[in-house]
C-alpha cells in the first residue's frame, strides 16, 4: 500500500441544495444527484486505494430543515440502501453506520441493520455512512457509556473515550474533504478528526467526481503532517536561542 494514500477519507458532502437551485429545482433533486456522486466517490476510493470512506449524509442538526426536505431525504436514504446493497455486497464493501439510532424510523433502522449484517465480513473497503450523526452527540454518547461502564475518573483517558465512539474499529480520518466551499466542520468527526488534513473544494457535491478526488489525494500527498511535533529537518542542533 502506498503510504501517501490516506487510509481513511471523510467527506462533508455539501452543496446539493445550491446545485438544485441553480437548475430551478427543489433540494430533493440535488440530493438525488448527490447519491450518484456517492457511488462515483466509492468507486474512485477503491481505484485509488483508499480503504475507508466516511460520508456525512445527515447531521443531527439537519432535522431542523423543512419537513418535506427531511422526509424526502429519509425516503431517498431508505430507497438507496435497498437498491444498492446487492452491488455493494458483490463488490466486497463493508457498510457500517455512525449516528444515533433512536431518532430514526423503525424501517430505516431495519435497513441499516440488514446492510451492516450482510456486509459484515467483506474486506474490500469500508463505507461508513454518517446518518443522523453529530460529533457532539457521539461524545455525549461515549460519556454515557463510560458512566454506564462504571469507570472511575482516574480510568478515563483518551483510549477509554476512543473505545466508546460509534466506530472504534476504524482508523481516524487522514483527510476530510468539504465540497461547496464552506470552511467549517459542521459537527463532523470532531474527536477522530483531531489531526485530519482539511481540504475545501468549491465543487458542489453532485458534481464531485473521480478527478476531484484524485486532486484532493494529490494535495494530501504534498502535505507534511506534524501531529504537534518538530519535524527532524527543522531541528537545529547547536546555536544559542
Ligand atoms: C448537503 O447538501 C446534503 C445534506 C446536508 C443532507 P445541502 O442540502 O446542505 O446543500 P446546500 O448547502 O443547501 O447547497
Ligand atoms: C453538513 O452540511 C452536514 C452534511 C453534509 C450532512 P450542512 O449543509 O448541514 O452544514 P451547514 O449548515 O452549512 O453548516
Ligand atoms: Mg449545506
Amino acid at each position: 500500500m502506498d503510504s501517501h494514500v490516506p487510509r481513511h477519507v471523510g467527506i462533508i458532502m455539501d452543496g446539493n441544495g445550491r446545485w438544485a437551485r441553480r437548475r430551478g429545482r427543489p433540494a430533493s433533486f440535488g440530493h438525488r444527484a448527490g447519491v450518484r456522486a456517492i457511488k462515483r466517490a466509492l468507486q474512485a476510493c477503491e481505484d485509488f486505494g483508499v480503504h475507508v470512506l466516511s460520508i456525512y449524509a445527515f447531521s443531527t442538526e439537519n432535522w431542523s430543515r423543512p419537513r418535506a426536505e427531511v422526509r424526502a431525504l429519509m425516503r431517498l436514504f431508505h430507497e438507496t440502501m435497498q437498491r444498492e446493497i446487492d452491488e455493494m455486497h458483490q463488490r466486497g464493501v463493508r457498510i457500517v453506520w455512525s449516528g444515533r439510532m433512536e431518532d430514526l424510523s423503525p424501517r430505516m433502522r431495519d435497513r441499516i441493520e440488514e446492510a451492516m449484517a450482510r456486509t459484515a465480513n467483506n474486506k474490500n473497503g469500508v463505507l461508513n455512512v454518517c446518518l443522523n450523526y453529530g460529533g457532539r452527540a457521539e461524545i455525549v454518547d461515549a460519556v454515557r457509556k463510560l458512566i454506564g461502564d462504571g469507570l472511575a475518573a482516574s480510568d478515563v483517558d483518551e483510549a477509554a473515550i476512543s473505545a466508546r465512539m460509534y466506530r472504534p474499529e476504524l482508523p481516524d480520518p487522514d483527510l476530510i474533504i468539504r465540497t461547496a466551499g464552506e470552511r467549517r466542520v459542521s459537527n463532523f468527526l470532531l474527536w477522530q478528526g483531531a489531526y485530519a488534513e482539511m481540504l475545501v473544494t468549491e465543487t458542489l457535491w453532485p458534481d464531485f467526481d473521480a478527478e476531484d478526488l484524485k486532486s484532493a489525494l494529490d494535495d494530501y500527498t504534498s502535505r507534511v503532517r506534524r501531529f504537534g511535533a518538530r519535524p527532524e529537518a527543522e531541528i537545529v542542533i547547536s546555536g544559542s536561542n
